[in-house]
C-alpha cells in the first residue's frame, strides 16, 4: 500500500507517521529525514542540500526523485511505503505516479493534515529534534526527558537550524506556491482524506486510523 501523508510544514505528518507505517506495516520514507541524517553524516547529498534547507527551499526536484527512486528500490519498499513529505511539487507528483506506474502500482490514499498557520509556527519554534536518531518533540506538548535528551536513544535534543521562525515563514511560502498544488492533481486521482490536524496527538492518530479503516 503506497499512502501520502500530506500537509504544510508542521502539520504533525512526522509526529503521526510512526504510528501510521507500523499499522500499515510498511517504511515510512521521509525525505527530510534522509536529507537530515546526509548533512549530519557530512556526505556529498549532505553539502548539496543544505543551502536549500537552511533557507527554506526546496531541494531541487532531479535530486529528490533520485534519492527517492533508490529507496524504492530497496526490498522492504516493495509492497508499499508510507510517504512524508515527498511528493514536494507538481513535477515530483508526476515522477512518482511514473514511477509506481512503470511497476504496476499506485498510490492508495492520501491524507492531507489540515493546521491554521499561527498553531504551525507555534508547534515549530518550540520543536526540539533528536540529533541522533531524528525523534521529535515539543518544549510544551511533547518534551524530552527532564535533562534535554532524547527518551528513545538518549542523545542530545536540540532545535532544527530550519525551525527559526524567518525560515518558517520562507517553508510555508513555498509549501502554498509548490506543494499546495499537488493536491488538486492528487484529487484527480486517489482519495484524499482532508482531516484536522488540530488537537492531541492521540486524537489526530485516530481520525487517521479511522479514515482509512485501519
Ligand atoms: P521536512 O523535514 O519534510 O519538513 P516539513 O515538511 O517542513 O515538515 P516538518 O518536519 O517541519 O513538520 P511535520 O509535518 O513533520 O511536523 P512534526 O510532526 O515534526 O523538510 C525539511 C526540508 O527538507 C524542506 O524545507 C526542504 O528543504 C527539504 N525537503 C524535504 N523533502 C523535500 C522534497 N520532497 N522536495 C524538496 N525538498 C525537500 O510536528 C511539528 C511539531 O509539532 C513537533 O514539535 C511536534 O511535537 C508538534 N506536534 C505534532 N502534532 C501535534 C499536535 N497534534 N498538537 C500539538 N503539537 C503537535
Amino acid at each position: 500500500m503506497f499512502v501520502l501523508l500530506f500537509g504544510p510544514p508542521g502539520s504533525g505528518k512526522g509526529t503521526q507517521a510512526v504510528a501510521l507505517a507500523a499499522r500499515l506495516g510498511v517504511p515510512h520514507v521521509a525525505t527530510g529525514d534522509i536529507f537530515r541524517k546526509n548533512l549530519r553524516e557530512g556526505t556529498e547529498l549532505g553539502q548539496r542540500v543544505r543551502g536549500y534547507m537552511d533557507r527554506g527551499a526546496l531541494v531541487p526536484d532531479l535530486v529528490t526523485c533520485d534519492l527517492v527512486g533508490s529507496r524504492l528500490e530497496e526490498q522492504d519498499a516493495a509492497g508499499g511505503v508510507l510517504f512524508d513529505g515527498f511528493p514536494r511539487s507538481v513535477p515530483q507528483l508526476y515522477w512518482l505516479i511514473g514511477h509506481l506506474g512503470a511497476g504496476r502500482r499506485t498510490l492508495s490514499a492520501v491524507v492531507n493534515l489540515q493546521v491554521p498557520d499561527q498553531a504551525i509556527l507555534a508547534r515549530i519554534t518550540g520543536r526540539r529534534t533528536c540529533t541522533n536518531c531524528g525523534a521529535t518533540y515539543h518544549v510544551v506538548t511533547a518534551p524530552p526527558l527532564a535533562d534535554g535528551s532524547c527518551a528513545r536513544c538518549g542523545a542530545a535534543v536540540v532545535q532544527r537550524q530550519d525551525d527559526a521562525e524567518a525560515v518558517v515563514r520562507d517553508r510555508l511560502v513555498a509549501y502554498r506556491a509548490q506543494t499546495f498544488p499537488c493536491l488538486a492533481e492528487l484529487r484527480d486521482r486517489v482519495t484524499v482524506h482532508d482531516l484536522s490536524g488540530e488537537g492531541a496527538i492521540d486524537e489526530v492518530r485516530r481520525r487517521i486510523f479511522a479514515a482509512l479503516a485501519l
